[in-house]
């Protein structure tokens, strides 16, 4: 298959995980499409993960000790570059729904300390003790269908305080998600519960003409 070809593909799955009619929908396409995540990533040129790894190295300081869940991790490409790029040595968690996506991770030399299969719901409750975690890295899972735009208060209760939440979303075209998402982020800042540090604009889809304008941020926990 051509370079064009995979692309139009990888659209063509994207459309279908994000914009079908429900969750329990996309996670069934993630089972087909978790053969072909990374090859298809990779071609349409998927920024998300780098972009966060670029943020963690500038604001973990610790990258001996601090203990990562990566959130909606996928085939594990985040906790991959921070493993071989950073040179990473704390503990990583993998955390998804999807279990086909996770065995994916599994495969990689990442050495996590816990692969958990969970689906994220409303409430964002996590199976993981609170204040437990350094830092959540989370790339690509806060869009429709995926992670419930209200789930981000329940799950930053996993972090310690002074722990960091560094993760993307798009800048366009979310529609009420969006919306809902950044209502709910400067609400937890009004509340004091979170305060954002740092972040950057980058262009999901780097090849397509089309690419979505997308931003990688950080916060700190409280
Ligand atoms: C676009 S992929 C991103 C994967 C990886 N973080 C990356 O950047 O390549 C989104 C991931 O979020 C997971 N996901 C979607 N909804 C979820 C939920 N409610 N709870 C946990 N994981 C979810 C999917 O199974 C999928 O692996």
């Amino acid at each position: 298959m051509s370079n064009q070809q995979l692309e139009e593909k990888c659209l063509e799955n994207i459309k279908r995980v994000v914009w079908c009619k429900t969750a329990e929908e996309s996670q069934n396409h993630y089972k087909v499409w978790s053969e072909q995540y990374d090859t298809e990533l990779a071609i349409i040129g998927g920024s998300g993960s780098q972009a966060a790894t670029n943020m963690f190295s500038k604001h973990v300081k610790d990258k001996i000790n601090s203990v990562v869940l990566d959130l909606g991790g996928g085939t594990g490409t985040s906790s991959l570059f921070i493993r071989n790029q950073l040179q990473f040595q704390g503990e990583i968690d993998i955390l998804d729904a999807n279990i086909e996506m996770l065995y994916k991770a599994s495969q990689k030399k990442i050495g996590f300390r816990n692969i958990i299969r969970h689906f994220v719901g409303k409430s964002g409750e996590l199976p993981v003790r609170d204040e437990s975690y350094d830092v959540i890295i989370s790339t690509g899972a806060f869009v429709p269908n995926h992670i419930p735009a209200s789930a981000i208060q329940g799950m930053i209760k996993v972090l310690r305080p002074g722990g960091l939440i560094i993760f993307t979303r798009r800048l366009e075209g979310l529609g009420d998600y969006g919306e809902e998402f950044v209502q709910n982020i400067e609400r937890l800042c009004l509340e004091n519960k979170l305060e954002l540090l740092d972040h950057m604009e980058l262009r999901h889809f780097t090849i397509q003409e089309n690419s979505i304008k997308s931003g990688c941020f950080v916060y700190i926990c409280k």
